[in-house]
């Protein structure tokens, strides 16, 4: 019963259920929410944090910056649910609320597509000496979709690219990256896909911020090169797969280009069978046979690992 006259009360009141309909429809700063609502920030911070509090919304943390989505928890779910279904889409405040985020995500997007802008160029450059982008992921597919899992996570997932492929088949799916600009371009292409089961961190690859033994997937695509130091960035990820749980690396496969260290920063200059198999082992992931796909100058290579 408490628990039950906690939901009702948190969400008795106009603008709580405004921000309710609203974060149900992606992950928003308080700011936007802010400039949405028409309110001050206080005002609006406060009614979050009821929000929160009722275990309705959820505070994600990214940086400096804090986000809030509809995730409510198991006991608040069905009522939260109903209610959500409840709210008339038809009331006028509804649709302007609808229509200031709409204005929201295309700032949101216009930003990220002015930062992807200045960097895409590099990566069109490196793109052009491997093999084609579809034979890649056709390659990733056939091995995460074999059998997916619960749950997935892409380590340094920049644009978001690996959760678009891997995550409609997994029922939630994480990504992570150290990098404001680029979650914030992952967020706007996962808001296009309308994928609802993702959801973007900011974090370390060499600390992961997850349980042991929390994930059935998780794949590391063009970032291992990036890396100082790639074994600690295996052993992470390895303990935080289950047991028979997959790593999926895609990386370049050893070569000689070494102007690709000075003018996009790679550390590594791609990776052999051998050096894989080694760091595979050590923590306790078991290596089937990889594949190799060779490009004009770079081969891409997929290491897969079984988390014993
Ligand atoms: C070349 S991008 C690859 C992005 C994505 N996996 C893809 O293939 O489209 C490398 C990504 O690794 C991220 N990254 C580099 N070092 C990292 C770290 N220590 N922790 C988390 N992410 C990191 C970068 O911010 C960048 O988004």
């Amino acid at each position: 019963m408490d628990e039950l006259i906690t939901t009702l009360k948190a969400v008795a009141e106009p603008t709580r259920l405004r921000l309710l309909a609203l974060c149900s429809q992606g992950e928003f700063t308080v700011s936007e929410l802010v400039q949405i609502l028409g309110q001050s920030q206080p005002r609006v911070s406060r009614h979050l944090k009821l929000l929160c509090d009722a275990g309705l919304l959820q505070k994600l943390r990214e940086g400096s910056w804090m986000f809030y989505r509809f995730q409510p928890d198991e006991n608040a779910a069905p009522l939260a649910d109903q209610l959500l279904s409840l709210i008339p889409e038809g009331d006028a405040m509804i649709i302007l609320d609808r229509k200031r985020l709409e204005e929201v995500k295309a700032e949101r997007s216009k930003a990220a597509t002015d930062y992807f802008r200045q960097n895409a160029l590099h990566w069109d450059k490196i793109r052009a000496l491997h093999v084609d982008a579809g034979e890649v992921e056709q390659a990733i597919g056939n091995i995460l979709l074999e059998k997916p899992g619960e749950k997935f996570l892409d380590i340094g997932t920049g644009t978001g690219r690996m959760l678009e492929l891997i995550a409609p088949q997994f029922q939630s799916a994480k990504g992570i990256d150290q990098s404001h600009e680029m979650l914030a371009i992952a967020r706007d292409n996962l808001d296009r896909a309308k994928l609802k089961n993702c959801q973007l961190r900011q974090g370390d690859m060499y600390q992961l911020p997850f349980p042991d033994q929390s994930y059935d997937a998780a794949s590391l695509h063009m970032v291992l090169h990036f890396a100082d130091e790639p074994a600690k960035v295996i052993a992470d990820a390895a303990r935080v797969l289950r047991p028979g749980g997959k790593l999926l690396i895609i990386d370049f496969a050893p070569h000689h280009l070494e102007e690709l260290r000075k003018k996009y920063h790679h550390r590594r200059l791609g990776f052999s069978d051998g050096e894989i198999v080694h760091w595979f082992q050590r923590n306790g992931l078991q290596f089937k046979s990889p594949v190799h796909l060779p490009g004009e100058q770079l081969t891409v290579a997929l290491w897969l690992g079984i988390k014993k």
